[in-house]
């Protein structure tokens, strides 16, 4: 297995969070489809979402069962100093979401570029293993994976990319039946250097069908 804490400590401690090409002041598509698929009572796991501030937004708007899961120790970090007192709202979890386990169910699960580092299929089965076992029935997740005609690589990494038929079809094989695609948009994001990259975003609800 890769080590991929140590990749992404170093990618964290090299650089300020607002140089980070993912770096967004306001993550307002991840936020849009976060806030209209759930309610503040609900509880969201952001896998992945390292120094991201969807989590700030979520918390100022009362959002109470918060989870932030990274495999970057210090991405969290950087993450809980911004957030100070507000920090102690929320579930932190260090974790290689390829190996974590859930310990208790989520009504959303949000992903923003974290799934299309997995180029492995034993990794992308893992993946959707995981989001299946923690997400509840007739909850909600949220993927945003650089499209199509989106970047190659990303802090150094291979990444695969993917059009909205491409994920839903990659996740009906690794678990038929368990996940509905309900809405998908292309989103250009826009890095700190002005660089467009072009991100598809799929909402998916999971089923209530029995395994
Ligand atoms: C491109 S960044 C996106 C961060 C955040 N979602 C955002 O939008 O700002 C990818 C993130 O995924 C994390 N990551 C990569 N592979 C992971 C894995 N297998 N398990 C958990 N986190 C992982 C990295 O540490 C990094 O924070």
């Amino acid at each position: 297995m890769p080590d991929r804490s140590k990749h992404w400590d170093d990618v964290y401690r090299r650089r300020d969070e607002v140089d980070l090409t993912w770096y967004e002041a306001h993550p307002g598509v991840s936020y849009d489809l976060v806030t209209a698929n759930s309610r503040p009572c609900d509880a969201i796991i952001d896998i992945g979402g390292g120094t991201s501030r969807l989590v700030d937004a979520l918390v100022k708007d009362g959002y109470e069962a918060i989870t932030v899961l990274d495999v970057s120790q210090a991405a969290l970090e950087t993450a809980m100093e911004r957030l100070g007192e507000l920090a102690r709202q929320v579930t932190w979890i260090a974790a290689d979401m390829t190996v974590w386990v859930p310990t208790r169910t989520y009504d959303l699960w949000h992903d923003r570029a974290v799934f299309h580092f997995l180029t492995g299929l034993l990794d992308r089965a893992a993946y959707v293993a995981a989001m299946d076992a923690a997400l509840a029935p007739g909850g909600t997740a949220i993927i945003a994976t650089f499209a199509g005609d989106g970047p190659e690589t990303c802090s150094g990494l291979p990444v695969m990319r993917y059009s909205p038929d491409r994920l839903a079809g990659t996740i009906k094989a690794l678990a038929p039946g368990r996940f509905e695609a309900v809405e998908a948009r292309h989103h250009m994001h826009v890095t700190p250097k002005g660089m467009g990259q072009s991100f598809q975003v799929s909402v998916f609800r999971k089923t209530s069908g029995a395994k």
